[in-house]
């Protein structure tokens, strides 16, 4: 068992150590970093989905004003290592997908770059390409395993007997679409290349993550590349690895002769550049007593990746563990077409793999004439239906009977389609919600006490989560100082080796890190440190991790209204309710999860990037046509959590935040946009068109 930290820094309402510098506009992000005589990037992108190149006319180019040189697959510097293909990047003539990098144009100003980018001419031989994904492809393939590692395939018990054999059952396909991320500062990067190495001024999730992976492509010692990243303007995943704007920043700064190369992406890019959520086919079978005990859970995902990269969502996952049932069957099958890379996206596998089974649920308790929260109470499990270990904390119930509470669920009508208000048709719905504890090995932290306070150096990243504040508040409490006697440093790979920013990972890795370096130090220098001291350890493994079944639960409660006659849908109203261990603090634990919440609302209502298949690109890349949920969309959105910690997931009793906000909010809304009309969607977005 883990030994929980008791004082009380942590749970205590702080303000962001980090926010004056933010909302005075001295927080420096990574394209504003003051750099000496900066050049400036823009990319060439192929107008083709697939094929090579034939030719190359950069002399419009090179005669603009300020155009110091283009960089093609012609005259790019050579990279020592191609076997990651997203990295190849002007290595050869081949193009993969439309929008790839197939040049760079280096000038003296932004503007001038991205004009003369304009003016490069490119000839093509092009082949035919293949963009459309279909679950009756005959080519889908079975991936050797899924994002994150998981097993491709589950099977326990027989699905198809107990199937046949159920009182009840339930068949359907469910689609969520491509989505893209959309953080508000764009992916950045400023390169410099010297006799020290690779300094890279970069917007990412994890800084040392992306020097290991510039490192491995430039052929460089890890040592001699450095990244830094203070402040990150949101990420969501996209800025979780790095993505092939930070090797073509890398190979520009080796031909400036040391200058500084500044690139920053265009929104337009970023719906190409840096990964999407995948869209997904989803097969849900139910069997159920009457009583609505469920007997069989089946789920088949069909997801599309890219021929030039895999990636393989893990959407059947999280229903591998929700609810139980003897007999289980989940799978994943992928197309690899002529497409841009799918990547990771909040809370990939339970953000659109949540989507189906919580709207089949939603179905199955109309079916057997069950409230929906009285299915979902039925069909608890006693122990993790996957791996059979004892469930941490699991609350669910907590969360879906806390919510129902505040929500006012008791007065609910079970049919649908019976309460108008003013020409609206008003309705309810819930879903549940989960997410794993997920732990990332290795991060390291230092503590050295230096001018009467405690140095705490780690390379986390604070991507506008709140690491600032809530490493902070965690150091404060492993010393038993108040938060004032901290001084934290990090987002730079000259601190402490730190674990990306990711699967909401991030404070259970860093902060077990940082109480082990606490400790250490405290065990070395006592509680009257001398100036000077320090130490350091990296974070220790935690057996608990095998033993038990750790996951954040959460009930996501949705109000809908539709307008009778013409179909404009509104959420007047969210709740959630979620079990997620601590709260480290509940200022910035509110943040995530209305800000999950809301981006679940902006996926359940707008949220769709529309490939042509003629030529391969998304067509509505850019915020007048990929529409985001806007302050109108916003309701009351509240979240609450349940008072608890949790004894096995780290010192700090919590578990990951980031992410769980948005799973199930999706299908919330749709679940109450059926309750308002009698309609069911089961394809995302919910548009008006649906309730015509
Ligand atoms: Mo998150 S999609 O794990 O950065």
């Amino acid at each position: 068992m883990t030994e929980l930290l008791t004082t009380h820094a942590m749970g205590t309402d702080l303000e962001r150590l980090d926010g004056r510098a933010k909302v005075t506009g001295t927080a420096p992000y990574a394209f504003e970093h003051p750099v000496d005589n900066p050049t400036y990037l823009h990319p060439v992108q192929s107008t083709i989905a697939r094929g090579r190149i034939t030719a190359v006319d950069t002399s419009a180019a090179e005669a603009v004003p300020g155009v110091l040189t283009v960089v093609t697959h012609l005259n790019a510097p050579r990279l020592a290592d191609t076997s990651d293909a997203e990295y190849a990047v002007l290595q050869s003539d081949e193009v993969s997908f439309r929008g790839q990098f197939i040049g760079a144009v280096i000038a003296e100003t932004a503007e001038s770059a991205r004009h003369a980018a304009s003016l490069v001419h490119v000839s093509y031989d092009e082949a035919p390409h293949d963009v459309k994904l279909s679950a009756d492809r005959d080519d889908l393939y079975t991936p050797e395993q899924v994002n994150a590692g998981f097993p491709t395939d589950s099977d326990t018990g027989d699905l198809d007997a107990a199937l046949a054999a159920a009182s009840i059952t339930l068949d359907q396909t469910y689609t969520t679409p491509t989505e893209h991320n959309n953080p508000m500062e764009p992916h950045t990067t400023v390169a410099i290349w010297n006799d020290d190495g690779l300094t890279l001024y970069d917007s990412t999730q994890g800084v040392h993550a992306v020097r290991k992976a510039m490192a491995t492509v430039f052929g460089l010692e890890p040592e001699r590349v450095r990244v830094a990243a203070p402040y990150v303007g949101g990420g969501f995943g996209s800025k979780g690895l790095a993505h092939a704007h930070v090797v073509l920043a890398g190979l520009a700064a080796q031909v400036t002769d040391g200058r500084p190369v500044k690139l920053a992406l265009t929104r337009q890019q970023m719906f190409v550049m840096v990964g999407y959520r995948t869209p997904t086919i989803q097969r849900v079978r139910y069997g159920a007593e009457a009583d609505g005990t469920l007997t069989a859970i089946g789920m088949d995902v069909v997801v599309q990746s890219a021929k030039l990269k895999e990636f393989v969502e893990q959407a059947a996952v999280p229903a591998r563990m929700m609810y139980a049932a003897p007999n289980r069957r989940t799978s994943h099958r992928a197309a690899a077409l002529d497409v841009a890379i799918p990547s990771w996206m909040r809370a990939p596998g339970e953000c659109p793999g949540m989507f189906g089974p919580e709207v089949a649920m939603d179905e199955l308790a109309i079916a057997c004439g069950l409230d929906p929260i009285e299915l979902r109470v039925r069909n608890e499990p006693e122990n993790d239906p996957e791996t059979g270990n004892p469930w941490s904390v699991r609350r669910l119930v907590d969360c879906l009977q806390e919510g129902a509470r505040r929500f006012g669920w008791a007065d609910r009508d079970p049919e649908p389609r019976v309460r108008q208000e003013d020409g609206w048709l008003v309705g309810t719905g819930v879903a549940s919600s989960t997410y794993p504890l997920n732990v990332m090995p290795g991060s390291v932290a230092a503590i050295a006490f230096e001018r009467g306070r405690y140095a705490v150096r780690i390379g986390a990243v604070d991507i506008g989560t709140g690491t600032w504040t809530a490493l902070s508040q965690i150091a404060a409490d492993a010393l038993g100082c108040p938060v004032g006697s901290i001084r934290l440093e990090i987002g730079d790979t000259d601190l402490p080796m730190a674990t990306v920013e990711g699967g909401s990972a991030g404070i259970t890795s860093w902060g077990s890190a940082v109480v082990a370096a606490a400790r250490a130090f405290r065990d070395e220098h006592g509680a009257e440190p001398a100036e000077g001291t320090q130490a350091q350890a990296e974070m220790p493994e935690n057996p608990d991790t095998e033993k038990f079944a750790l996951h954040s639960f959460g009930a996501q409660f949705a109000e809908v209204r539709v307008h009778a006659d013409t179909g404009e849908i509104r959420v007047p109203r969210m709740l959630g309710v979620f079990s997620v261990g601590r709260i480290i603090n509940p200022r910035t634990a509110r943040s995530q999860f209305i800000g999950g919440m809301t981006m679940g609302l902006s996926m359940a209502l707008h949220e769709q990037s529309v490939l042509d298949p003629r030529f391969g690109h998304i067509v509505n890349h850019d915020f007048a046509e990929y529409h985001i949920a806007a302050n109108a969309d916003v309701g009351d959105i509240e979240a609450v959590w349940l008072d608890e910690q949790d004894p096995h997931s780290n010192p700090m009793g919590s578990r990951g935040i980031g992410e769980i906000g948005i799973v199930g909010a999706a299908a919330a809304v749709a679940n109450a946009a059926y309750h308002a009309t009698g309609v069911r969607v089961r394809d995302l977005p919910v548009t008006a068109d649906r309730f015509l």
